[in-house]
């Protein structure tokens, strides 16, 4: 199978750019972030802090996470329950990025996600995909771009679903978010030595699908 790692900030672009080039090249696309978003919606919902890994831990035996993909498209399931819609709240992301510090709940998504990269030809995508969970993926592309501009692409996404959404707001969260994902103990985000580096600050989308396609070819000689 190939296999094709894009690690990267929140905002940086990985999600549309990974999905944008997966559908040029037949492969699916894996969004694992939607796994983090799925437990931290389930804590959030039980009431129990995020930041608490006890009681977060203790969650883990209730909890079912399943992808699906339905025309291509993936599709998060929470107990049997489709919360693709649910887990795109800030709040989601704020839970995603607390719950993902626990160890526990990484190594509760980590067979699930072998699992998928084992069985297909795929784009995935997260923090930690290139050194944690596809180390020997043959490509791994680090995705970044300025904070301000990702908050900006943040912010138009929101904007469209909450009008009282505040771009200051979204930019403070994305670098709390920044700072808790890179500097947590366990699987911190940051570049895989064997990556290729690519900041998409000022790049339209087309251009940065178009770059990774070229990265993907060039390293899987296609
Ligand atoms: O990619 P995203 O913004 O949907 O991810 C939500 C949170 O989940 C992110 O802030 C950190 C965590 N995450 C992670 O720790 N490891 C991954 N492979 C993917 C996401």
């Amino acid at each position: 199978m190939i296999n094709v790692a894009i690690d990267g900030p929140a905002g940086a672009g990985k999600s549309t750019v990974a999905k944008g080039a997966a559908a040029k090249l037949g492969y699916i696309y894996v969004d694992t972030g939607a796994l983090y978003r799925a437990v931290g919606v389930y804590a959030l919902r039980h009431g129990v802090d995020t930041k608490d890994g006890d009681g977060v831990s203790a969650l883990l035996p209730e909890i079912s996470v399943e992808l699906k993909f339905i025309d291509g498209v993936q599709h998060v399931f929470l107990n049997g329950e489709d919360v693709s819609a649910e887990i795109r709240t800030p709040d989601a992301s704020m839970a995603a990025s607390n719950v993902s510090a626990i160890p526990s709940v990484r190594s509760f998504l980590f067979d699930l996600q072998r699992e998928i990269a084992g069985k297909n030809n795929c784009i995935m995508d997260g923090r930690d995909i290139g050194t944690v969970v596809l180390p020997n993926a043959q490509v791994k592309i680090f995705l970044t771009a300025d904070p301000e501009e990702r908050a900006m692409r943040r912010y138009k996404e929101l904007i469209v679903k909450d009008p009282d959404v505040k771009y200051d707001d979204v930019l403070a969260d994305l670098k709390v978010r920044d700072y808790q994902d890179s500097h947590r103990e366990i699987a911190p985000l940051k570049p895989a030595e064997d990556s290729v580096v690519y900041n998409t600050t000022g790049n339209s989308l087309e251009e940065s699908i178009e770059k990774v396609i070229n990265i993907i070819k060039e390293k899987t000689n296609g």
